[in-house]
């Protein structure tokens, strides 16, 4: 059997420069350091460490597969050791995501974020990774859907014959706990059904329907339901391979054209339109956002992130591109237009969405003060 290799992008807020901005340079480094003592120990082939806003993101590439303890716990002590520095440096909140103290084999349910797919390197095999902040798992839904179902996104699901099988969704309830795995076409509206409710519902994985040919995978974590009260938006995560009977990289980034809106923003209680950046500008600012996305491209060689002769990661920043202006322009004038609105709906998330938020903690004080209107 040909060798597999697994893509492991695994993500946590561990602490931020002036409020909840930017991840500074000295917890890179630390980043750097453990993620280059595991390239000599064995653990991982390759990697490459990047931020999306105030999340530290590492990618990584290994032979080990999904859901492997060494690669949770390099992750997971990764975290643990910036966090720590964090804390020395007094960073606005230093470990935020860190939702559980002791590791047990696993990241996920601890706080962390996950992509991961294992799949056989194919004779070239493009990837994006995309990495946004200030908005939630459910935020995908929308350009998935697009990339892998909607032809006209994709003109290779019309054009390409190796795609006209269209493509299967694993859907996550994340309320109940529960996965649904659909095919579209044939149950395109089925699946409309479910994903329009971003909240809830999250694209968690893609195959080709032809083969089973893994597509796509991104994290689902929602932090609210881990921790039982609002810490911070969940920040989420995606890997999509590319070309070659499957969507194009452009095809791949045209949903991002246009911004959309998404839920997240201050304090995890706002729709916001999400703004494609390249990492010069991934880091969060006007009412801690707009919510803002990366996306970074990568090829595979041999188990690696192809790289250059001294060993450092080839990588795309794909946002960083006048290509993407009219996207970030919207962003910013959607963005004044639901300022104006303040602390009114539709600017502000439905009382459902605002359930963990601590705006239950001001609600629960008037409670009291509320008389019937019944006449006695
Ligand atoms: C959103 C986010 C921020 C904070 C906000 C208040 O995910 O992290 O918008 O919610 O800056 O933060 P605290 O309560 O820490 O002052
Ligand atoms: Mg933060
Ligand atoms: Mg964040």
């Amino acid at each position: 059997m040909a060798k597999k290799v697994t893509i492991s992008l695994i993500k946590c807020d561990v602490g931020s420069l002036a409020g909840h901005h930017i991840v500074p340079k000295p917890l890179f480094d630390i980043a750097e350091k453990n993620l280059s003592k595991a390239v000599k120990e064995g653990i991982i082939n390759n990697f490459f460490v990047f931020n999306a806003g105030d999340d530290l993101q590492l990618l990584m590439a290994h032979e080990k597969g999904e859901q492997d303890k060494d690669i949770h716990k390099l992750a997971w002590d990764t975290f643990k050791d910036a966090a720590n520095k964090a804390l020395q440096l007094k960073l606005y909140a230093a470990g935020q995501d860190l939702l559980k103290n002791a590791f047990a084999g696993n990241v996920r349910g601890l706080g962390p974020g996950v992509a991961e797919m294992e799949f056989e390197e194919r004779a070239s095999d493009p990837i994006v990774v995309f990495a946004a902040d200030k908005t939630s798992a459910g935020s995908f839904n929308y350009p998935l859907f697009k990339i892998f179902a909607d032809p006209m996104n994709t003109a290779g699901l019309i054009i390409d014959p190796n795609m006209v099988g269209g493509f299967k969704f694993e859907i996550v309830d994340t309320l109940e706990d529960k996965a649904i795995v659909l095919q579209c076409p044939t149950e395109m509206y089925e699946m409309l059904a479910l994903i329009g409710t971003v909240g809830r519902y999250v694209i968690s994985r893609v195959w080709r329907a032809s083969d089973d040919l893994v597509c796509a995978s991104s994290s689902v974590s929602k932090l609210s339901l881990i921790a039982g009260k609002y810490v911070g938006k969940d920040d989420p995560v995606m890997i999509a391979r590319a070309q070659h009977g499957l969507p194009a990289v452009g095809e791949i980034l045209a949903p991002f054209m246009h911004s959309y809106f998404v839920q997240g923003w201050m304090r995890g209680s706002h729709w916001g339109p999400l703004m494609p950046v390249g990492l010069k500008a991934s880091k969060c600012t006007a009412f801690d956002g707009p919510p803002r996305i990366v996306a970074l491209g990568i090829q595979l060689a041999n188990g690696k992130i192809s790289s250059d002769d001294e060993g450092k990661p080839l990588v795309a920043d794909l946002f960083d591109d006048p290509a993407f202006s009219i996207a970030r322009h919207e962003a910013v004038y959607n963005a004044n237009t639901l300022r104006r609105m303040g602390e009114f709906e539709p600017a502000r998330l439905s009382a459902e969405d605002m359930e963990y938020t601590t705006i239950q903690q001001v609600l629960q004080k008037l409670e009291k003060r509320f008389t019937s209107l019944e006449k006695s």
